[in-house]
């Protein structure tokens, strides 16, 4: 029966867990004699809610309790009316106006996630989200630079001499050793295609650094952009480190949003399991094993009261539930402790108008800088709307904690400080309201994501890889795409495919 099992991919066995997940069924329980069992599932967050879904599927009895007075963890979209409070006291109410929202929390899905799977089974309809633009800016402030510089053009300047390098190196002879004659040729010809290079090898600029005055109809051919800088002007300036995001197998183009908000996720989700087994407001004080069964207690409206059940899963991040009184062990315990919370934060501003589509005709994207604010998002959604909400901020540790420390009035201020310096004085001027939000200063959550040192199968963390008794653990946290949804959908299967077995061979 366990080999069968083991076939089917519901023995939990290292390699029953390369194998591609199969969604529980009811008829999973025909022929067994056995029935589902009770679960109670500990967080509301995408590894619970999604623990809570699939076992559904197979009938399990399932009850989650979530703290916050909504479902979906880090997974937040802030919209006009929605208030916070975190850990420093800083209450916030977002005034944004109706149909425009911030992602606080996960914002991109790459197309090789699963997370589009569930979007695609949840009915969740998604657009394409621009996480790279050859249009929006770089800017160094420390490297000296001035103003800030287009992609494209950072991209042309980084690439052209790049190439004339690498191919004046090449015809000096400097890579005989490396290649044969024919490869160098060939090479040479890629860097003339790659750095657009002149005959000379030399970079000399072109088309694709930008023009000031765009080709348009006769009589009208362009301007090129002005002077193109020297080789050693363009390392100094330090663009060219941007340029290997867009290769990460988690961030290359395309990527995807939902439509609406990413909450449309975890609101799907929430509806699928049924509302009237999401408990939220539900702070949870003790998981108890009591050998034949689990007793989790929580506070909802200052009342203590507690569920029992067959079996729990724990899908709490590892700083908080490290926090709640166990019985799980000392090992459970030291593994949860192993675990390190990281710091993450954006800004949202609210803008009367797109000025940067009309201005600077950036649709999407994303402007880098050196500067403490790290990234600005461009909206992928409401082109040529009235309104827009940038993300004046996304940054993370120390940077993060010090706008943290900030009123939210003053990480306004800050942020637009330094904007201004890349897009002008509409950054300013066109504002209309803010909403900031810390993920380590965040009640019940208290990290953007985690630091699991030797990856989440190292030995110290095998405590928290198997069940402990009948609690058994999720969470992005527990997988190798930690700070992605994925990581959250696939532990949570995971878990979900360990506990069916489990149930069918008891
Ligand atoms: N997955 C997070 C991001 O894409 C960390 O920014």
């Amino acid at each position: 029966m366990f080999a069968t099992m083991g076939a089917l991919g519901l023995a939990p066995t290292a390699q029953a867990a390369e194998q591609p997940f199969r969604a529980l069924s009811t008829s999973d329980f025909t022929l067994t004699g056995r029935g589902a069992a009770k679960v109670v599932i500990v967080g509301g967050g995408i590894a619970g809610l999604t623990a809570a879904y699939e076992l559904g599927k197979a009938g399990y009895d399932c009850t989650v309790l979530e703290a916050r007075d909504r479902t979906g963890g880090r997974n937040f979209t802030v919209r006009g009316g929605d208030t916070t409070t975190d850990l420093y006291g800083n209450t916030q109410t977002a005034r944004f106006a109706d149909g425009h929202y911030m992602n606080a929390g996960p914002a991109r899905i790459p197309q090789w996630m699963v997370t589009l799977d569930y979007c695609r089974e949840l009915g969740v309809p998604i657009e394409v989200f621009t996480n790279v633009n050859a249009d929006a800016y770089l800017y160094n402030e420390s490297a000296g630079m001035t103003k800030p510089m287009r992609y494209r053009t950072a991209k042309a300047d980084v690439y052209g001499y790049v190439s004339e390098l690498l191919a004046k190196a090449t015809d000096k002879g400097a890579l005989d050793q490396e290649l044969t004659a024919d490869d160098q040729e060939r090479l040479v010809e890629f860097l003339k295609d790659w750095g657009e290079l002149g005959d000379t090898l030399a970079y000399e600029g072109g088309e694709r650094r930008g023009y000031t005055t765009v080709p348009a109809a006769a009589g009208t051919p362009g301007v090129l952009l002005g002077d193109v800088p020297s080789a050693s002007d363009v390392f100094a300036s330090g663009v060219g480190r941007y340029f290997s995001f867009e290769f990460g197998f988690d961030q290359a183009m395309l990527m995807f949003q939902p439509v609406g908000g990413m909450d449309q996720i975890p609101k799907a989700l929430t509806r699928a399991v049924g509302a009237h087994r999401v408990r939220t407001g539900a702070a949870v004080t003790k998981i108890t094993d009591t050998g034949s069964g689990v007793t989790v207690t929580y506070t909802q409206g200052g009342r203590r009261k507690a569920v029992d059940a067959d079996y729990c899963i724990a899908a709490l991040p590892p700083n908080i539930l490290a926090k709640i009184p166990h019985n799980l062990g000392s090992g459970v315990q030291s593994a949860l402790e192993a675990i390190t919370p990281s710091s993450a934060a954006k800004i949202g501003l609210e803008y009367r108008s797109r000025w940067w589509e009309l201005d600077h005709r950036i649709y999407g994207g994303i402007t880098e800088t050196d500067q403490d604010i790290t990234h600005i998002w461009h909206p992928s959604y409401g082109f040529h709307g009235e309104r827009g909400i940038l993300i004046g901020y996304y940054n993370y540790g120390g940077d993060a904690d010090t706008y943290a420390k900030l009123s939210p009035r003053q990480r306004e201020a800050r942020a637009v400080a330094a904007g201004v310096k890349i897009y002008g004085e509409k950054y300013r001027s066109e504002l209309v309201s803010s909403f900031s939000h810390h993920w380590r200063q965040t009640p019940h959550l208290e990290a953007a994501w985690h630091n699991t040192p030797g990856g989440p199968d190292d030995t110290r963390y095998q405590p928290l890889n198997e069940p402990a008794g009948r609690v058994s653990f999720a969470g992005d946290w527990l997988s190798y795409t930690d700070a992605w949804q994925h990581g959250a959908f696939t532990s949570a299967r995971k878990a979900v495919t360990a506990l069916h077995a489990r149930v069918l061979a008891s």
